[in-house]
């Protein structure tokens, strides 16, 4: 086991690693937010303002944390989230992520952006559920070609990604950045003291984009990838680019980054198969909502049949619990995987997912639910303190018990 991750006992201990292992610029670049990060904030704040009323005499000591998703057994409602560039955090950190996805029965979702190939990913992790994320590029027959590979990788769903029409402002990344893409005299020395990083990143070969091999010159590198991107990515979308994307692909078609609940409806009412709400991890917009505040409306307004995602803040097992009980069917998590990633690569990951899971676990029993299917608004505190009725099997139970005349 990689030094110190045997210690960690929760993604507050992974982050701490990861600061320590990491040279600032990339520790920033995955831990910050845009402008006051007052939205990266409001997504923690909003998971420790929602309670759950425990209820205590049911019984219920274990709870089975799986679940299904379009039809397939899922082993605990946790998809890693897509997030560029991993291999800055850890050699092969695409590849590293989705074989610990396999291992563990959980979904893998490929940033356009990750350092490695989508048929990279694939080959190397037989058995994952292998989602792809889309930018869509201003080139279409590119971004078909993207569709294309992803569909040939085996890929069981398209992520189109909705919240860039603008990239967001990352202070904090600038810090580290004398113009773009050349790092401050500063920033070279702090690298210089990561002496496992240099061993494991940068003396193999900072990695590039491996999606984006095919539309550079050969031998172009990370900075050539970046400035390709840069310019090539386009933005802003509108529901003919939705359309367009149902019409080239035919199997699920997820949308994320929506926070409005009649975006929403408007995505499933065009053939979305899954919305992710998400603010980004408070790296665009800031100021948006905690997608956990705004989830019952999304729920209410698409309605029961749509597969409900959301992320944004995710560091803790209850974190998943709560947002099931308020209408999603599972969360992505971006940075806790990230920082499991960057604390130990494959020793890491593991421990990330495993803290998560025990805690969802833990949450649930405490909470006095044995089954996923069971998770609902009911076991939440609502903010005017109304505690609702629950109609759980342990009341049943105690009014059996009352008419049998049992002594209780
Ligand atoms: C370092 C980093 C890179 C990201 N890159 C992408 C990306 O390439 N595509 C995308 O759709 N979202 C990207 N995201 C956003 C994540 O998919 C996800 O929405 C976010 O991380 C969820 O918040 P959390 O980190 O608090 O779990 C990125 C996030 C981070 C932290």
């Amino acid at each position: 086991m990689t030094r110190g991750v045997d210690r960690a006992v929760n993604i507050a201990g992974l982050r701490r690693l990861a600061k320590r292992r990491l040279p600032a610029f990339s520790f920033d670049y995955v831990d910050g937010s845009a402008e006051d990060e007052i939205s990266g904030a409001d997504n923690r704040r909003a998971f420790d303002d929602a309670k759950i009323v425990p209820r205590q005499l049911t019984g219920i000591s274990e709870a089975d944390p799986s679940t299904s998703l379009f039809g397939k057994e899922w082993a605990f409602p946790l998809a890693i989230a897509p997030t560029g560039y991993n291999g800055l955090l850890w050699r092969k950190g695409d590849v590293v992520l989705a074989r610990q996805a396999a291992n563990s029965g959980l979904i893998f979702t490929q940033s356009t952006m990750s350092s490695s190939s989508v048929e990279d990913v694939a080959e190397a992790a037989p058995g994952l559920r292998h989602w792809f994320q889309l930018y869509v590029l201003k080139d279409r027959e590119a971004t078909r070609t993207l569709v294309e590979r992803a569909r040939q990788a085996g890929c069981e769903a398209l992520v189109v990604t909705t919240d860039v029409a603008a990239l967001g402002n990352r202070e904090r990344d600038k810090r580290h950045f004398v113009r773009p893409q050349v790092l401050s005299l500063r920033a070279r020395l702090d690298i210089a003291r990561r002496f496992h990083w240099c061993l494991n990143v940068a003396l193999p070969g900072l990695p590039d984009f491996g999606n984006l091999r095919e539309f550079l010159p050969k031998g172009a590198g990370a900075l050539d990838g970046a400035t390709y991107i840069a310019r090539e990515m386009q933005g802003a979308l509108s529901w003919r680019d939705i359309e367009w994307l149902r019409d080239i692909w035919p199997h699920r078609l997820v949308v994320k980054g929506l926070l409005h609940p009649e975006e929403a409806a408007d995505a499933v009412r065009l053939g979305a198969d899954a919305i992710v709400v998400s603010n980004h991890g408070g790296r665009q917009l800031d100021g948006a909502p905690s997608p956990l505040r705004v989830l019952d409306q999304v729920r209410s307004r698409v309605g029961g049949d749509c597969a409900l995602l959301m992320d944004s803040g995710v560091r803790r097992g209850s974190d998943i619990l709560k947002a099931l009980a308020r209408g999603a069917d599972g969360v992505l998590s971006g940075r806790a995987m990230l920082y499991g990633l960057a604390a130990g690569g494959p020793d890491g990951v593991n421990t990330a997912i495993d803290i998560l899971r025990s805690e969802f676990v833990r949450a649930m029993i405490l909470s006095g639910v044995g089954s996923t299917r069971d998770i609902d608004a009911r076991i939440l505190f609502d903010p005017d303190g109304f505690i609702p009725s629950t109609g759980f099997s342990s009341h049943k139970n105690v009014m059996a018990l009352a008419r049998a005349g049992r002594d209780l």
